[in-house]
């Protein structure tokens, strides 16, 4: 009787570490920085997504080329983003008090597009914030001095 019950307790344990071991080899699929580019593009997308507000306005109405030149807003002149990654939270003129990146990005959705602000765990906020986060500023072209 002894040895049926020690036989069985093997058996539930080879059973317990050969499933432990199957789940294991599923988590371990995703690769970090193709987690990254996929937020990233998906961000670059919503940049151009007119229903994150309600005045038909996308981020590119006002941040030209997504981002990477200066655009305008009426004569006002918004500059591009350059490495916004290493910049924030910052203390933010307009609204008077630090802010993260994210917060920026919903305040423009909310006061710029008229939309609903995303939620913190909002798959769609990170990937906008990756992507503005990436942003490099376009090269200028050569000027006039430069180029003599
Ligand atoms: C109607 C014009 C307008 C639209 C549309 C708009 N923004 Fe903005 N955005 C601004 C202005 C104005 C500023 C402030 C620029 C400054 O302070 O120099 C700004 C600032 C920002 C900044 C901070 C830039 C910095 O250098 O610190 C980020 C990031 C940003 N916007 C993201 C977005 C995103 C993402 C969207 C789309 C969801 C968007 N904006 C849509 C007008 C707009």
């Amino acid at each position: 009787m002894k040895r049926v019950a020690v036989l069985f307790l093997a058996f539930l344990f080879l059973t317990c570490a050969v499933l432990a071991y199957a789940g294991q080899e599923e988590k371990k699929m995703a690769d970090p920085a193709a987690e990254l580019a996929k937020s990233v593009k998906n961000g670059k997308v919503l940049f151009g997504d007119e229903s994150l507000g309600t005045n038909g306005m996308t981020c590119n109405s006002c941040h030209a080329e997504g981002g990477t030149k200066d655009g305008k807003m009426g004569e006002m002149v918004i500059p591009a983003f350059d490495n916004l990654a290493a910049k924030y939270p910052k203390y933010f003129k307009m609204a008077e008090k630090v802010m993260t990146l994210s917060q920026v990005n919903n305040a423009c959705i909310v006061m710029a597009m008229k939309g609903k602000p995303l939620s913190w765990d909002d798959q769609k906020l990170a990937d906008l914030t990756a992507y503005v986060a990436s942003v490099k500023k376009a090269k200028p072209e050569k000027k006039a001095e430069e180029a003599k």
